[in-house]
């Protein structure tokens, strides 16, 4: 790989003002659609109350000790994901390009349910979606062209509804990118996270007082204890976790690198990681109080109600739970509000990491990176997913980018950090000397072996589903295009950005506190 042309000195690291700070930004970038659209459905369909097991275990065994890698790794070397792991070995800088282009697909699509997700706060209060809010979500406002079998898989027939919230969203974006970290994504954070709490808290607490309450939290909660024998549970919890942690995809590598050299980082962490599960599982307690509500009034039980994960849930259940309550429009308002602003800060983080890696390897300042990474996914995202078949081209990249991508990415983390290159050691070393509550072998442990063990067993699994098994029942052909094409898009743009000349020196750094093993740190 080529070293530096130049000897452009790198600028002064932009930082967050102080813990408080970072944990709120932290926090926004975990507690995100993952925690309010995804794990209410995924515990549902995974054993109920008995999820609660696998989701510690993995919470416990994968989340926190590789949240807490991430974190080392980006604080000791001092980088968005590919100059913090060049920084600690140049044949890593590939993994980290290989998670920006991750992040960048990411943000893609993820903006684009925003954008959904900011129309239906709008409607919420005429209740535009009226009584068929499957059709108005999917016919009316999406406008899905059909993709099964011989009809169009990609079209360009954008649709405005989508179009117009979508742009507003990026402009936003930009603009706070732009500000910088301090300024732009933690001011937001600060903001949003408080509002997020008290917004989310008002619409839980209605929720508990509905009619038929009761029967959707027994609906979530009543365990399923043989679903813990069966593998694809344990496949869910530790997918979930990934996801929603915001781990092993750069960002956290790239948000602890904006911490001062003299910080904590195992305490955080810890705050952290108990937050984003605390709020996933208030979600859940919210979103299925209301479903009961909606089975109730239906006279149904809370099982035969259609509509309870994904999309699905948030963009057509829950208007319809919304158009039968008493004072529905501030309970919609108060909902997709949420989601809103839990998506915009997760989004934020994402988009950071893909900037960042820009400015320090191409020199570009924070905002010529925020217009040109934010205008080119822009442009994909209006391409891609605001159009007739958007919902499904999101439905497949998401299904891709996380279970393989995000779980690629983790086990090669480990298995070249600690086997490759041998540099637990000195990753646990740095934790423990910046941070007040130390990590002790068991981090090692879960890092060097349970993570590749489990996670390897479930990348292979999800393989080997994905093409005996397809996805959702799309054509094959359009799967090898769409959902495998996004992986080699990710390969393929981590090995070209990888042979892109540094217009900045990634080199001069020394790593503190200094490291009686390796003094230094880097191997270069
Ligand atoms: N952690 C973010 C989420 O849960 C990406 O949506």
């Amino acid at each position: 790989m080529r070293g530096p042309a130049t000897t452009a000195a790198p600028a002064p690291r932009e930082e967050w003002t102080g813990q408080v700070g970072f944990i709120l930004s932290a926090i926004g970038s975990a507690v995100g659609l993952g925690n309010i659209w995804r794990f209410p459905g995924v515990a549902y369909e995974n054993g109920g109350g008995a999820f609660i097991v696998p989701y510690l275990v993995a919470l416990l065994t994968a989340g926190i000790p590789i949240l807490f890698l991430d974190y080392a790794v980006g604080h000791r070397f001092r980088g968005s994901a590919p100059l913090a792991l060049r920084r600690l070995s140049r044949r890593l800088e590939v993994l980290g390009w290989y998670q920006v282009a991750i992040c960048f697909v990411i943000a893609v699509y993820y903006t684009a349910v925003i954008a959904w997700a900011l129309s239906f706060f709008v409607f919420s209060f005429d209740l535009r979606w009226g009584d068929d809010t499957a059709g108005f979500f999917v016919g009316d406002y999406l406008q899905v062209a059909d993709v099964g079998g011989a009809d169009p898989w990609f079209t360009l027939d954008v649709v405005p509804g989508v179009l117009i919230p979508l742009l507003l969203v990026w402009v936003v974006t930009i603009v706070v990118l732009a500000a910088g970290v301090a300024r732009g994504v933690q001011r937001v954070n600060v903001v949003f996270m408080p509002l997020l709490l008290v917004a989310f808290g008002a619409l839980v607490i209605r929720s508990l007082f509905l009619d038929g309450a009761a029967e959707g939290l027994d609906a979530l909660f009543t365990p399923n204890w043989g679903a813990l024998t069966d593998p694809n549970v344990w496949i869910a919890a530790y997918g979930q976790i990934f996801f929603s942690l915001s781990i092993a995809f750069g960002i956290m590598i790239t948000y602890a690198s904006y911490r001062r050299r003299r910080a904590n980082l195992t305490s955080p962490g810890l705050v952290v990681a108990f937050a984003n599960s605390g709020f996933e599982v208030f979600a859940g307690i919210g979103v299925f109080a209301a479903l009961g509500f909606l089975a109730h009034e239906q006279g149904i039980a809370v099982a035969d109600v259609e509509g309870l994960t994904g999309p699905i849930l948030s963009f057509v259940t829950f208007p319809a739970i919304v158009s039968q309550m008493p004072a529905g429009p501030l309970f919609g308002a108060l909902f997709f509000g949420s989601l809103v602003m839990a998506g915009f800060t997760s989004l934020l983080s994402i988009l950071q990491v893909v900037s960042a890696a820009f400015q320090e390897k191409l020199g570009w300042t924070r905002a010529q990176a925020a217009v040109r990474v934010g205008g080119a996914a822009a442009v994909l995202s209006v391409v891609g997913f605001s159009t007739t078949t958007g919902l499904i081209a999101l439905d497949t990249v998401d299904n891709w980018a996380n279970n393989i991508g995000i779980v690629s990415s983790a086990v090669l983390l480990c298995i070249l950090l600690v086997w490759v290159l041998r540099r637990g050691e000195e990753l646990r070393f740095h934790l423990n000397a910046v941070s007040t509550i130390t990590v002790g072998r068991w981090w090692t442990f879960c890092v060097a072996v349970l993570g590749p063990v489990v996670l390897g067993y479930m990348l292979v699994s999800r393989v080997v589903t994905l093409i005996v098994e397809g996805y959702e029942g799309y054509a094959g052909g359009y799967l090898v295009v769409v959902g495998w094409g996004t992986i080699v898009l990710f390969v393929v743009a981590s090995l070209v950005l990888t042979r892109t000349r540094w217009r900045v020196d990634p080199d001069q750094l020394v790593a503190w506190p200094p490291y009686a093993g390796r003094p230094g740190g880097g191997d270069r």
